[in-house]
């Protein structure tokens, strides 16, 4: 018998990179989501495909983690363009540990936070639990280094925790611009610590970026948009210096801003996709089409992870 789950994408408003030196940051979930079929098979496959470790890493790994043996025929069916920045392969992991997780009687989200970042972590060298936990909780999420209100779970590696909390979705409109180029987040990563371990400069953007996004929290409880926008994009600009943006992001971010509260890239960069805070979505949109980027306007605060019956 086949079983269906589906899980959201996601959006960092504030603190993506430095989120994994230990600093926090702020995502939602978006209404843009992931369908995962399983089904009993004879032989392994994705989509039709014999399932490699090479080629389907992540669908690898959370096999590998969830402690499945026996093969499985898998098809994902997804909203969320691969490669965007947008958490398309943290959507991957959690909504199949889902389906692998609940054969068992009913899955924990906790669980499949702590299994799906140990599939980032396998496949991308280093991470942080912020993708993987916002698909698996929806809604808004709040990563700090303490524990506060509203706490779901914590994450430790190495010398880094991050404790997850729910974070209350304000009424806020934001676009989505993908500027069509593909990036893996593995690299981006690797290259920010590089970075971070060379100069003193770097360490201090990342300090600086958890400062503002300490700030960021204040002013997204308040539903305060101007505060919010301004801080998003300083994020862009220290962002920029790590070396994460690329011209595409620079050109979409300074298109959408004359219309925006604010804007910046989200998630690894290096292509992917930016966001706007705005209350003129469709000026946004029309900015960053003219621009050559493809806009979504998406509504945020959609639920994590779950099994479609
Ligand atoms: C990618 O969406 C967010 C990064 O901060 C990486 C991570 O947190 O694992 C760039």
């Amino acid at each position: 018998m086949s079983q269906t789950s589906s899980a959201p994408g996601k959006m960092i408003l504030l603190g993506e990179h430095a989120v994994v030196f230990g600093q926090p940051a702020i995502a939602v979930a978006v209404n843009l989501r992931l369908r995962c079929r399983m089904e009993p098979a004879t032989s392994s496959t994705l989509n039709g495909a014999p399932l490699s470790e090479i080629s389907h890493s992540y669908v690898h790994h959370a096999i590998r983690l969830s402690g499945h043996e026996g093969p499985l025929a898998l098809t994902t069916a997804s909203e969320i363009p691969s490669g965007s920045g947008l958490g398309s392969s943290a959507a991957v992991s959690t909504s199949l540990l889902a389906l692998l997780l609940s054969r068992r009687g009913s899955f924990s989200g906790e669980d499949v936070a702590r299994k799906a970042f140990e599939v980032e972590l396998a496949v991308q060298g280093r991470a942080s639990p912020v993708d993987t936990s916002t698909s698996v909780h929806g809604r808004g999420v709040l990563i700090d280094n303490a524990p506060g209100e509203n706490l779901l779970w914590r994450i430790q590696k190495d010398s880094r925790e991050w404790y997850v909390h729910h974070c209350d979705v304000p009424r806020l409109t934001f676009v989505i611009g993908f500027t069509g180029i593909r990036a893996s987040t593995g690299p981006l990563v690797a290259k920010v610590k590089r970075y971070h371990d060379r100069t003193v400069f770097a360490r201090d953007i990342i300090q600086e970026i958890g400062q503002l996004t300490r700030e960021g929290i204040t002013r997204l409880r308040r539903g305060d948009a101007v505060g919010l926008g301004e801080l998003m994009t300083k994020d862009h600009r220290l962002l920029t210096i790590l070396g994460v943006s690329s011209p595409e992001l620079d050109r979409l971010v300074s298109a959408a801003l004359p219309d925006s509260y604010g804007a910046k890239l989200t998630g690894a960069g290096g292509g992917g996709s930016m966001i706007a805070l705005t209350d003129r979505p469709k000026q946004v949109s029309e900015a960053i089409r003219l621009k050559g980027g493809i806009p979504y306007e998406v509504a945020i605060g959609e639920d994590g992870v779950r099994i479609e019956h």
